[in-house]
């Protein structure tokens, strides 16, 4: 059982059944109920530990410490492969259902394992999730932990894709896997588009970064339509280079290393949209994935050569690592020529230039439309997933001016991130667009706090909270 203090060593519940056991810790003065401290108790009865957490200053509670302090009781938990674990949910200044969530968040997200690739004894042994019974004690509004469970089953889901091995995840299987959650979720629809749709749609910059590689490029498509009666539909277009090896201007080992990470945003996407169905959310969206691997070969797009994108505008290639504005140039083109959404929200692990920026605790927000841009500030804030604002400097647009297309596809090392924007941003017309650089927190170099693996799930709950906020607008 996990008992929450105070710094000042009171305990943040009314009442606790092992106040007896736990006197003697509290009096010899080593737990300090710092933020996420952690001290066991054994006990001769039926509960074995008694777990005293810390959770610092009752002043100073946010919701993003209440998450952290109860990653660290999970983390304990999962060292002494704990099963079955209760916790007393604290009674703190936020409001019960912040408090409850936050707690319940903290547990459940860091309550996963990723052990598919180890060998068989290994995997028996750990499971996706390691504590098998949690119960929340003292909770006055259930629905708020059973829609945790819910959220928690889309993330982990997600970050299974993002984790497992860029050989098993393809773009093929990018495909599949979101039929099949079409399939056995009422109101979700997956429309597929194959290469040889790609090229009757003439996408060709989709159709560049995938030449090299053996596996077919796909479009994957993933709707929701919540709100028939609404106007309103937002599509969430998500970068799916389910390997990315540089191309001709290939990466270095130590930068491919990770690079199975590079369909985040897809992966991000697609769980957003299956949630919003699981959730009822009353909002249409559409999840829009362009899929392919950027392998190295002989058939491989060329440096100096212009390809033409699905907009028509033709891009020079002066380095074909910026795969990612490529595919997602052409997929934003073609989500707002199809489906004219109100909304468009690209979400991509597209520049190491943003992880120089921000690091890997948050992503960089890009966007022409000020509303747009609060909303998904608004929901950063709530949600705890970092955004910090960047700007698209016009002033900037010039480094991609080329010689023969309309476009280069870079502009130089200093202003990475912003370049990337400002390329995507010839993509969008005059439709209200946010672009998403998640390439720090989507896969991080250490497990931290409630992501327990390299795959973090981030952005999957600020997309939700995202569409939760437009469908009550
Ligand atoms: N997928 C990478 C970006 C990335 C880097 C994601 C590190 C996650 C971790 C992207 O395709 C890329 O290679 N970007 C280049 C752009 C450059 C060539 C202008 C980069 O950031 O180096
Ligand atoms: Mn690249
Ligand atoms: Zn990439």
């Amino acid at each position: 059982m996990v008992i929450p203090f105070w710094d000042d060593l009171t305990a943040a519940v009314t009442e606790h059944p092992f106040t007896e056991e736990l006197a003697p810790l509290l009096q010899a003065g080593d737990f300090k109920a710092k933020q996420g401290e952690v001290s066991c108790v054994y006990t001769r009865g039926k509960e074995k530990r008694v777990l005293a957490l810390g959770l610092g200053k009752a002043e100073k509670v946010t919701c993003e410490t209440l998450r952290r302090a109860f990653a660290s009781a999970m983390r304990f938990a999962h060292g002494k492969k704990v099963k079955r674990l209760a916790v007393l949910v604290p009674h703190t200044r936020l409001v019960s259902e912040e408090t409850v969530s936050s707690v319940a968040e903290g547990l459940v997200l860091t309550n996963y394992a990723f052990t598919k690739l180890k060998g068989e004894a290994s995997q028996k042994e750990s499971p996706t999730v390691l504590v098998e019974h949690l119960s929340l004690i003292g909770v006055k509004c259930p629905e708020v932990v059973e829609k945790i469970q819910v959220v928690a089953k889309g993330i982990y889901l997600v970050r299974d894709w993002i984790n497992g091995n860029a050989d098993d995840i393809t773009p093929k299987m990018l495909a599949e896997l979101a039929r099949s959650l079409a399939s056995s979720t009422p109101g979700l629809k997956a429309h597929i588009l194959e290469k040889k749709d790609l090229e009757r749609e003439k996408m060709g910059l989709i159709l560049a970064v995938n030449r090299a590689s053996n596996l077919d490029p796909y479009l994957i498509e993933l709707s929701y339509q919540g709100d028939p009666s609404s106007q309103d539909k937002i599509a969430l277009v998500g970068k799916g280079v389910t390997y990315d090896t540089g191309g001709l201007s290939l990466k270095p080992t130590d930068n491919m290393l990770t690079m199975k990470c590079d369909m985040s945003g897809g992966a991000t996407v697609l769980g957003t949209v299956y949630l919003a169905a699981l959730l009822k959310l009353k909002v249409n969206v559409t999840a829009v994935v362009p899929a392919t691997e950027n392998s190295i070969g002989s058939k491989s797009y060329k440096l100096g050569d212009v390809y033409r994108s699905h907009s028509g505008k033709t891009v020079e290639i002066n380095n074909t690592d910026a795969e990612g504005r490529l595919v997602l140039a052409d997929a934003l083109s073609y989500a707002i020529q199809t489906l004219k959404p109100t909304a468009v929200v690209d979400v991509a692990t597209l520049t190491g230039s943003i992880i120089m920026a921000l690091g890997e605790e948050m992503a960089g927000l890009f966007a022409n439309d000020e509303g747009l841009a609060q909303d998904l500030m608004g929901a950063s804030e709530k949600t705890g997933e970092q955004l910090w604002r960047m700007p698209l400097n016009p002033d900037y647009k010039d480094s991609l001016r080329a010689d023969f297309g309309d476009l280069l596809n870079t502009g130089g090392r200093d202003a990475g991130a912003m370049k990337a924007g400002l390329f995507l941003q010839e993509f969008v017309g005059t439709t209200a667009w946010a672009h998403i650089d998640l390439a720090g927190p989507a896969y991080v170099s250490r497990p931290k706090h409630y992501w327990p693996t390299k795959a973090t799930g981030y952005g999957v709950r600020l997309l939700l909270e995202f569409l939760e906020r437009r469908a009550h607008s």
